[in-house]
């Protein structure tokens, strides 16, 4: 997997993705819907579904790779971002910068998602929707008011590495069912 690190990277990588978490659960919780911006999952299925895999996961799954943590086109090896800023799928400005790092994300966890945990589960973004809410700062179960990133340590037989990232995909994937 092109994202595994190790040392002081790793410490950093699992720093900033507790940074990610928390910022996302404070804009869960504190930001009024409008001041989020757009919903890249909205965008994806407007511009880019009707000619490409119906689900933003599949796409990237299926056409992506990535380099020096930017989503590259799998076949012509050129850079999603360059691509889409010289006007494929027609996008302003700053929905091409939330697509983009929506498609970033989804590369980085998807492959860690898809491997250990969509035998059991739905796709993320389904899981999250259906099961997840952020409640004062924290990721817990929507019905079992569970502390995820806890209940990951003993659940999915993953690192602790891989539970933040994952606990980092999950709410990431349910900030925009906000808008
Ligand atoms: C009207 C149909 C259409 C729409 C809408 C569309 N695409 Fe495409 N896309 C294609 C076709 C056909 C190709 C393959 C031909 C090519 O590479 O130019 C392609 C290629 C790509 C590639 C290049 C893959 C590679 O290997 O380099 C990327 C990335 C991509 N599309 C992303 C998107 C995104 C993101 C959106 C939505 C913002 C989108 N496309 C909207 C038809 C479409
Ligand atoms: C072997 C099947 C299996 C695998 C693999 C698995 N899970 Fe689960 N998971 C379950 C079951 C069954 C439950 C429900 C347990 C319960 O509610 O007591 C659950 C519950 C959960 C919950 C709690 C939901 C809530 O409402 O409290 C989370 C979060 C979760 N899983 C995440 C993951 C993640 C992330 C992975 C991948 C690392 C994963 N699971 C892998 C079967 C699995």
């Amino acid at each position: 997997m092109p994202f595994r690190h190790t040392g002081p990277i790793r410490t950093l990588t699992t720093f900033l993705s507790k940074v990610f978490v928390s910022l996302i659960l404070l804009g869960l919780s504190e930001l009024p819907a409008s001041a989020q911006g757009p919903d890249p999952h909205q965008i994806y299925e407007r511009k880019c579904a009707g000619c490409h895999e119906a689900h933003a996961g599949d796409f990237v799954h299926d056409n992506v790779t990535t380099g020096d943590g930017k989503v590259i086109g799998r076949r012509s090896g050129r850079p999603v971002a360059a691509f889409l800023a010289r006007g494929h799928g027609k996008l302003a400005p700053p929905e091409r910068a939330v697509l983009i790092e929506h498609l970033e994300q989804i590369a980085r966890s998807g492959a860690l998602f898809h491997d250990k945990c969509l035998v059991c589960h739905d796709r993320a973004v389904v899981f999250a929707r259906s099961r997840l809410i952020g409640r004062q700062g924290k990721l817990v179960g929507r019905y079992s008011g569970r502390d995820v990133r806890a209940f990951l340590s003993n659940h999915g037989r993953v690192t602790a590495e891989e539970a933040d990232t994952l606990t980092a995909i999950l709410a990431y994937q349910l900030r925009g069912s906000q808008f």
